[in-house]
């Protein structure tokens, strides 16, 4: 049995890091982690131009520890009526990293999010030829369409035509729930890659259900069937560079959590890794844990991989509860229950 592993330190190609004081709660337990990650633009107001970027930026290296080693990648947040001249400039100035679809009213800050992508048309262009990877929120957000299908429902209906309209676009299907997610990206092109929280490997959806109603466990794409829990996990663990680490962690404060109408996000910033290895070991699979966590995402983004290592060590961990921030209190995932896995002290 191995008990130790050593990997390239990895990166979060998906995070929610906030603003203010939530912004210098947890950007401490993401930098602690990760060596770079890309930041979602969710603000409010949302992330739309380079200068509100490069502003944003240095709040979250204000808010990193002394000597973090820790690179935000900022993404600009679409809306109907993005600017595509800033967007390019903005990537070819360093600021960008990639820009983010939300359809409006997705998710937590999506309202200025995009109406129809026939609007961003242009933009999509311009960023399929400079090679700029576009994120996308793949649910729909039709009323009439059951929560559980929103992500299958998208993909006909949006994210085949898409690929269709725009081959060589780079796309990253975001935080993928559902089976069909993976045998679509399996199916299409290399441009074509996804990343996989670790709640969606850990809980399928009676995890809302547990005993009664468990705001913790409700973020969105809301968890699905076990039958696709386990197609996750199968294509996190399977070796394919097209899945890659992205948290997907959404802190929000407790009470914004248990209320008559929580917000969705799991906070998993704290023991990410921890999670992530926990389930590649129970899967029999450490030995792809570093390709998914530290490789194949810098590859997917034409980054350079990162040469620092950080060493796991097997050994009980017991998440606490909750965690004091200096003003709030958040609850991590796994809050209450025990990982075995642990980042060994370097
Ligand atoms: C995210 C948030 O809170 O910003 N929530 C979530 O459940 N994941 C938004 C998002 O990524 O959908
Ligand atoms: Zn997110």
């Amino acid at each position: 049995m191995t008990d130790t592993i050593t990997i390239r330190r990895p990166d979060d190609w998906h995070v929610h890091l906030r603003d203010g004081a939530m912004l210098e709660a947890v950007a401490p337990f993401t930098a602690r982690q990760f060596a770079r990650a890309i930041i979602m633009p969710n603000l409010s107001p949302p992330v739309t131009s380079a200068s509100r970027a490069a502003a944003y930026r240095e709040r979250i290296m204000a808010a990193l520890p002394e000597n973090a080693d820790f690179t935000p990648l900022m993404t600009c947040y679409l809306t109907d009526d993005a600017d595509a001249d800033d967007i390019v400039a903005g990537h070819a100035d360093g600021i960008f990293t990639a820009a983010k679809l939300y359809p409006a009213n997705a998710t937590t800050n999506s309202a200025h999010g995009v109406t129809d992508v026939a609007h961003i048309m242009p933009v999509l262009e311009r960023m399929q030829d400079i090679g700029m990877p576009l994120l996308v929120h793949g649910e729909v957000t039709d009323g009439s369409i059951d929560i559980f299908d929103r992500e299958a429902v998208f993909i006909e209906r949006v994210l085949a035509k898409l690929i269709a309209a725009l081959p060589e676009l780079k796309i990253v299907f975001e935080h993928i729930t559902t089976e069909q997610a993976v045998q679509f990206v399996d199916s299409a092109g290399p441009n074509i890659a996804a990343t996989i929280t670790p709640h969606h490997l850990h809980i399928n959806r009676n995890a809302m259900f547990a005993g009664g109603m468990r705001p913790h466990a409700y973020c969105l794409p809301v968890a699905k069937r076990e039958q696709h829990r386990l197609a996750l996990r199968k294509a996190a663990i399977s070796g394919s560079r097209k899945y890659f680490l992205g948290t997907d962690s959404a802190p929000h404060e407790v009470h914004a959590k248990e209320s008559a109408c929580g917000c969705a996000g799991i906070f998993n910033a704290p023991y990410a890794l921890e999670s992530y290895a926990t389930v590649f070991d129970e899967e029999d699979a450490l030995d792809r844990l570093e390709g998914f966590a530290s490789v194949y995402g810098p590859q997917f983004y034409g980054l350079p991989l990162n040469e620092d290592r950080v060493t796991l060590k097997r050994g009980s961990l017991a998440v606490p509860d909750s965690l004091e921030t200096a003003d709030s209190t958040l609850v991590p995932f796994h809050a209450g229950a025990e990982l075995i896995w642990r980042i060994a002290q370097s």
